[in-house]
């Protein structure tokens, strides 16, 4: 079969290292089946999994469980995460050494950060003999427990107690310095805020092996979605300020932030209309990725198209050690074939995934991805009647 991809772009499949595909535990909001459709109809050949499932993945059973799944049934490459802690609780530490041995790319507190420094040096210090970069999720629940938006005038305007920057800011600087003292590779999660992409850049600079990435929600739009929005707007770390998501953007343009990983995070309906305090965080986002990349960062000229590109596959790829996000010579193909300049408006009943939970609904988009490849096998063409 000829493929025409006359003005398109053809690039190593994606790689998004941040999603939550919810098996086991959470069928109603997504399975890894729905979920790689939805990873290849938006261009993505490879995922990390992210622990919080029920049970949590923090045994090798549960672990093993969801690698086999993402074999049998998933549409894309499913590779996964292991929980830091039992049950994310941040009390005693998993057996990270079978879990590695058994296919955990990466051990992250992604659902609850560890906050018990003691616990955080043992992880860090067994992360580095293991040489398995760390995935934080630099979250200070303690700061604020009842807040659904950015603190600041939004949050002030809906009455919400609000989370503030400095809950994030101040993990991020602290899992800096665990990862200066123990040589651990560190990964920041959905980095969200000015300052927290400041000290991501200073501790580059002095040599601390941190990688970042950031969502495509953190920067594309501010906290004011919450007035248009509501709870399709909450999301965990919540979105900033106008200058933070311009220095989200700054940090990817220099290279402060390595990633573009949607933190796919889905919810059902239900549970999304609750009550603001009720309502969980969380938005999908692997069906609008490419879309917010391109209309956002590539055709405004804030980001090189080709950088766009690296922190879409290689770069993720390379930060959990995946044996993805490039195209090499007598391997099968993963490959995305991107339109740059397909414009579409984003509507949600047409999600491969099984949640609806976004708040870019209506929204004008310039830029998809049209054929999605996996092991030289087509998973997605938007041109085919099937999708
Ligand atoms: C995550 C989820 O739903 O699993 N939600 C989110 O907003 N990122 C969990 C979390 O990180 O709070």
């Amino acid at each position: 079969r000829v493929i025409d991809a006359t003005g398109l772009l053809v690039v190593p499949g994606l790689v998004d290292i941040h999603v939550h595909f919810r098996e086991p535990g959470f069928p109603q909001k997504e399975t890894i089946q729905t979920g790689s459709l939805a990873a290849a109809a938006g261009g993505f050949s490879a995922v990390v999994c992210m622990p919080n499932t029920k049970p949590a993945i923090d045994t090798v059973e549960t672990l093993t469980y969801v690698l086999q799944t993402g074999k049998r049934h998933g549409a894309v490459k499913v590779f996964s995460s292991a929980a830091m802690t039992y049950g994310i609780e941040g009390q005693i530490l998993t057996d990270m050494e079978s879990l590695r041995k058994a296919g955990a790319v990466t051990f992250t507190d992604d659902g609850r950060t560890v906050m018990d420094p003691g616990i955080l040096y043992d992880c860090f210090c067994k992360a580095a003999e293991l040489d398995v970069p760390i995935s934080s999720h630099c979250e200070d629940h303690r700061f604020v427990t009842s807040g659904s938006f950015n603190r600041g005038k939004f949050s002030s305007l809906l009455g919400d107690p609000g989370i503030p920057a400095l809950g994030e800011e101040l993990i991020i600087a602290r899992d800096i310095l665990f990862a200066e003292e123990t040589g651990a590779r560190l990964h920041i999660q959905h980095v969200s805020t000015a300052r927290g992409v400041q000290l991501i850049r200073e501790a580059k600079a002095r040599g601390v092996r941190v990688t970042a990435e950031a969502a495509p929600h953190h920067f594309s739009i501010t906290d004011e979605q919450a007035l248009l929005s509501g709870t399709m707007a909450k999301v965990n770390p919540p979105l900033r300020t106008e200058q933070d998501v311009e220095a989200v953007v700054q940090g990817l343009s220099e290279g402060t932030l390595d990633a573009i990983a949607t933190d796919h995070a889905p919810h059902t309906i239900a549970e999304k209309s609750h009550p603001l305090e009720r309502a969980p965080f969380g938005l999908v986002g692997l069906e609008t990725a490419v879309g917010l990349t391109f209309t956002k960062l590539v055709h405004p000229g804030k980001l090189q198209l080709m950088d766009a590109i690296s922190k879409l596959t290689i770069n993720p790829a390379n930060i959990m050690g995946l044996p993805a996000g490039r195209l090499e010579e007598g391997h099968a193909a993963d490959i995305a074939i991107i339109d740059p300049n397909k414009e579409w408006i984003v509507e949600p009943d047409t999600f491969h995934s099984k949640s609806r939970n976004t708040p870019f609904s209506g929204m004008k988009l310039k830029g998809k991805a049209v054929l999605t490849m996996v092991n030289g096998n087509i998973v997605y063409d938007e041109n085919s009647p099937s999708g």
